[in-house]
């Protein structure tokens, strides 16, 4: 079965196609354009010029697919309905629309969170590989540029949601503490970056840590630009200054992160560990989660696959199709800004 992968959720524009069998899949192509640059001078996404990027970027994409692919052998074309931006999500859908039709071929609607999850599930490689299976219950947490979330797995098919965040998303507090330290868009590797050289931390609070698995991030962020307020007041914001601010906030979210993740382990006992989304590219918080559990089994995507990419959609198109989950015409095509 041949899939092309269509995603535009938010700030990247992705097309991969894959090939797959009995749990076997190889990837054939995989194309990327990111936006960073556009949005970097506004220090976030800007919905409507993510739109107008993927707009120009997709034919772009799809033409280098098409270069060596004959489009009329796909099977299915998986793209990602949401949750993400809107402008962007209906970019993609009038693009996915109109190769639908051309194409003749039906639609699998793909969620986006379950894109990253399942993204520890293979390599970025070319040739065949197996697709991995893993052992239930799985914990998972999304922590990403939209989302921060823990669930509780007892299978693919079966799920709980323990929390999510009830104001930022962890990457978004990155970004922000990003901006404030004038590093650019994205902030989580920027910030990752800066830490490595730091010398001092500075206690910053952990709001609602006591309370349940819920997360939150924006008093967090208020009272770090607070402090950076203060540090101005007497000197200048110098590269060592800027390092170990980065390291502090950087320390401070993902040491929220592993005490929601501690806590769930203690109380439910999952055999497995899934840490996706684009916050888990992080070095340093895949050292801290294994350190605090050596002993369990944790899967993160690799690097590449960790933000948003094709490949993801068209992998989860994969698994929902295996699963008779339904596929649809293009004219009943409709993108969700969060997934009802
Ligand atoms: N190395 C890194 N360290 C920390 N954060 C990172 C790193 N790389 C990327 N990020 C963060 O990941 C986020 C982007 O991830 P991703 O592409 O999964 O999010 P999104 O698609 O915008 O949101 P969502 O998936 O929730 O809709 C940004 O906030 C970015 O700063
Ligand atoms: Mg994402």
């Amino acid at each position: 079965m041949i899939i092309l992968g269509i995603e535009t959720t938010c700030d990247e524009t992705g097309i991969s196609l894959i090939e797959c069998e009995n749990n076997r899949l190889r990837i054939l192509k995989n194309e990327l354009a990111s936006q960073y640059k556009v949005h970097n001078k506004f220090g976030g996404v800007v919905p409507i010029l993510a739109a107008r990027e993927h707009t120009k970027n997709l034919p772009i994409l799809l033409k280098k697919i098409n270069q060596d692919f004959n489009l009329e052998k796909i099977d299915y074309l998986a793209f990602s309905v949401g949750p993400g931006l809107l402008p962007a999500l209906i970019a993609g859908k009038e693009f996915v629309i109109k190769l639908a039709e051309k194409l003749n071929k039906k639609i699998i609607p793909v969620d986006h969170l379950s894109a990253h999850w399942y993204s520890v599930l293979i390599k970025n490689k070319s040739g065949w590989q197996k697709i991995k299976q893993i052992d239930f219950p799985t914990l998972i947490l999304i922590v990403s540029g939209g989302h921060t979330n823990l669930y509780l797995f007892e299978n693919w098919g079966k799920r709980k949601k323990l929390g999510q965040t009830l104001d930022d998303a962890a990457g978004e507090s990155l970004d922000k503490a990003a901006r404030i330290l004038n590093l650019g868009y994205p902030g989580g590797p920027q910030i990752e970056k800066m830490s490595k050289l730091a010398k001092k931390y500075y206690m910053l609070p952990k709001p609602i840590l006591n309370k349940g698995y819920n997360f939150s991030f924006s008093g967090l962020k208020t009272a770090f630009s607070e402090l950076v307020k203060e540090i101005k007041k007497y000197q200048k914001l110098n590269q060592q200054t800027v390092a170990d601010l980065s390291f502090s906030f950087q320390k401070t979210v993902f040491e929220i992160l592993i005490y929601k993740i501690k806590k769930a382990v203690s109380e439910f006992s999952p055999k497995t560990i899934i840490v996706a989304g684009g916050v888990s590219a992080n070095q340093t918080l895949r050292k801290m989660i294994k350190n605090v559990l050596p002993n369990f089994k944790i899967y993160f995507p690799e690097k590449t696959l960790a933000t948003d990419n094709g490949v993801n959609i068209a992998l989860a198109g994969y698994l929902l199709v295996k699963n008779k989950r339904k596929v649809i015409g293009a004219s009943k095509l409709d993108v969700y800004q969060r997934l009802p």
